[in-house]
């Protein structure tokens, strides 16, 4: 890339939020206490926070003037009929029904298409969305291409689905027990990596045929957009608001985390094309959320919302550098020797922890050690993605073993700047050097369902 104006953060800093350093004693302590799980931290112990891009930007002045105008009234908010017009030019989808974030969107998605004895078919899992599908009563079946799973390997578009698994699970279950295929792009726990426009249209052209629904998880869609556009041949002059508007064409809904891509801290949706399945996910809507016209967001939500992922959309800048940021600190860490996953995703660096601590077996939560030990090194914050996150598989209860045992290096848009990346990377250096001594973990206290929250642990 050799626009200069891309080397460069496109926005200058209007407000400013103090961090804290903290000394090591005092760092200590503090995992000590939140039983080695990043996720029980107090913010104010942390210096920089690199736990999760997930409602962590910082909004634009366009977004906050929004904020002003948020029309506060129970049914029928002027926010709600913008975001609907935003939303359906940008995607196409016909129909929306608000929610307070990704999951709760999933929650309705699930319980309104999924019958108990279903299959659902992803490219890799995604904690929440498996978890209520899990809930709803089906099983869930990753489809996602081999070259996924393993760390070193490169690939342009390691998000895309194995043709071949999905028409194997048609084959074994009928297409009638399969309810939809859920699609992410790009695939969070692959490490950020996107699926390729080609492959997108041969899932949609395979699930068409067989009446399966493909339903998008958009929430992080622009960065996949981005990297279609950088990557795939026919693409490089087309807008992220043209590619997106494609991408979406290629499915029949999708499930918002407005969190990400939306560039805003709080808010989520569910869009449609199936008249049918609108209505059903406006009653429960109402169960779950809030009116079918807030969804649980309030007016200034929505506005925000709808302003984020409208600005994002159009001024391209925005999401290139978000990516080019990601970029900047995965080949720090490249150049000092530590093992990543390749190619650099799109909202994280991911350390690959097998290879990192290959002395500390899976069992002892590699992964979960390094966030903590990265933490107690600089006051920097990451998270676990690898056997924790994981969970247990609930018809056997034992644990699963997933092949990827990570640690997300994960970057909130907007707030940090290359000054951060570069403490970041000697950090994650510092930890490096002295690898051989780490030692692994053992879970003191385990909850039922999405553990990685709140589960508790003490060295081995
Ligand atoms: N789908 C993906 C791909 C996500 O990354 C998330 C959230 C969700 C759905 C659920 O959305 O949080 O708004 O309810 N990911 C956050 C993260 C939590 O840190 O990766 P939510």
């Amino acid at each position: 890339m050799t626009d200069i104006s891309m080397m460069a953060e496109p926005y200058k800093i209007k407000m400013v939020e103090a961090i804290r350093m903290t000394t090591r004693a005092e760092r200590e302590k503090a995992i000590r206490k939140a039983g080695y799980n990043t996720f029980l931290l107090r913010s104010e112990d942390v210096w920089i926070d690199l736990l999760t891009d997930s409602g962590t930007a910082a909004m634009s002045d366009y977004q906050w003037a929004g904020m002003m105008l948020g029309d506060e009234a129970y049914a029928g908010s002027r926010n709600f009929y913008f975001l609907e017009e935003v939303v359906r030019d940008i995607m196409g989808y016909k129909h929306l029904v608000p929610t307070h974030q990704g999951r709760g969107a999933e929650h309705i998605l699930s319980q309104s298409l999924i019958k108990k004895g279903d299959h659902v078919a992803g490219n890799m899992y995604f904690t929440t969305t498996r978890l209520h599908q899990e809930m709803a009563g089906a099983s869930f079946h990753d489809i996602i291409i081999d070259e996924a799973h393993k760390p070193s390997v490169e690939h342009p578009f390691k998000g895309n689905v194995d043709i071949g698994k999905l028409e194997d699970l048609i084959k074994e279950f009928g297409a009638d027990k399969i309810p939809y295929v859920a699609i992410g792009a790009p695939v969070n726990m692959a490490g950020g990596q996107p699926i390729s426009m080609e492959n997108m249209k041969e899932v949609s052209r395979l699930c068409r045929k067989n009446g399966i629904k493909v339903v998008l998880d958009a929430a992080r869609v622009l960065e996949n957009c981005w990297f279609i556009k950088q990557r795939e041949k026919g693409y490089e002059k087309k807008s992220l608001k043209d590619i997106c508007r494609e991408l979406c064409s290629h499915t029949d809904a999708c499930t918002m985390s407005a969190k990400k891509d939306a560039y805003v801290n709080i808010g989520g949706w569910l869009a449609m094309n199936d008249d049918k399945f609108f209505t059903k996910a406006k009653e429960l809507v109402v169960v779950y959320e809030g009116l079918h016209t807030y969804g649980g967001m309030a007016g200034r939500d929505m506005e925000a919302v709808a302003r984020g992922f409208k600005e994002a959309t159009e001024n391209e800048y925005i999401v290139g550098w978000r990516v080019r940021q990601v970029e900047y600190l995965g080949n720090k860490l490249i150049d000092a020797g530590i093992p990543i996953v390749h190619p650099i995703g799109g909202h994280a660096v991911f350390l690959d922890a097998k290879a990192f601590l290959p002395h500390i077996p899976q069992e002892e939560y590699p992964a979960q050690m390094l966030a903590a030990e990265i933490y107690v090194e600089s006051g920097v914050r990451t998270m676990e993605r690898g056997i924790v996150s994981a969970g247990r598989d609930p018809a056997t209860g034992k644990n699963r073993t997933p092949k990827l045992e990570l640690v997300r290096v994960t970057i909130p848009r907007r707030a940090y700047t290359n000054s951060h990346m570069d403490v970041t990377a000697l950090a994650i250096e510092n930890v490096w050097k002295r690898r051989d001594a780490i030692k692994g973990l053992k879970i003191t206290y385990e909850p039922e369902a999405l553990r990685f929250f709140q589960a508790r642990f003490e060295p081995v």
